[in-house]
């Protein structure tokens, strides 16, 4: 990767783990707890693009909540449990490669920002219970634009405020159709692909792929 000036992450799935809510109430949940995840997130990533669509946006914890509330129903789980799953979304765990990864770029100066869908306060205080509040020089949230990934004003934010070329940002994303968005846009993308996903079919390919992000010291 040559010519990268900024390294921009998405949050959710690539630095976060959106399966830990439901994974940290696997006791109570059983052992559904995982397609009850994996549903959980499918159904919140369509109302982000369907309410996108309709030209109805409303803000990612509301979307949360009205994916969770579905999700519930479909796998029966008691309602009484919402509150608590709700909660742990606000404190997601990152994977395990993340902080120290994260430390390291930022010893060789890299310029680090966030790109998410999240709300500015959810994105804050992921990386405040995280511990990584000195690492990121910016967080950018689609509230700016009020328009979800993959609308290409979404993208736009960072390269408007850096004052960059879209092709000096590494951009990094788990889910295969934000690295879409994102090389589509113009940035340099990289799938990083945790768990032997297939890629999509829409006319790109990720400039990289990675199993995790440690990979990127030896590419950058
Ligand atoms: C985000 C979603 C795509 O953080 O995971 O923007």
């Amino acid at each position: 990767m040559e010519n990268v000036k900024a390294i921009i992450f998405d949050a959710y799935g690539t630095l976060f783990d959106v399966n830990s809510a439901a994974e940290k109430c696997k006791d109570k949940i059983g052992d559904k707890w995982k397609p009850f995840a994996n549903f959980w997130r499918t159904t919140q990533l369509e109302y982000t693009w369907l309410r996108s669509l309709m030209g109805r946006h409303k803000d990612f914890w509301q979307i949360t909540e009205d994916s969770l509330d579905k999700s519930m129903k479909a796998f029966n789980i008691d309602t009484s449990m919402k509150n608590e799953l709700l909660n742990l979304y606000k404190i997601l765990s990152t994977y395990k490669e993340v902080p120290e990864t994260l430390k390291a770029l930022k010893e060789k100066k890299f310029k680090l920002a966030i790109l998410s869908n999240g709300t500015p306060s959810l994105l804050n205080e992921l990386v405040k219970s995280n511990n990584l509040n000195n690492l990121f020089d910016d967080i950018f949230s689609i509230e700016e634009v009020g328009v979800y990934k993959p609308n290409s004003k979404v993208y736009d934010i960072p390269i408007k405020k850096y004052k960059i070329e879209k092709n000096e940002v590494a951009f990094l994303s788990a889910n295969t159709w934000d690295v879409s968005g994102g090389g589509n846009y113009g940035y340099q993308s990289i799938w990083v692909n945790r768990n032997d996903n297939i890629f999509d079919n829409l006319d790109f390919k990720p400039k990289l792929e990675i199993k995790n992000l440690s990979r990127l010291l030896s590419e950058l």
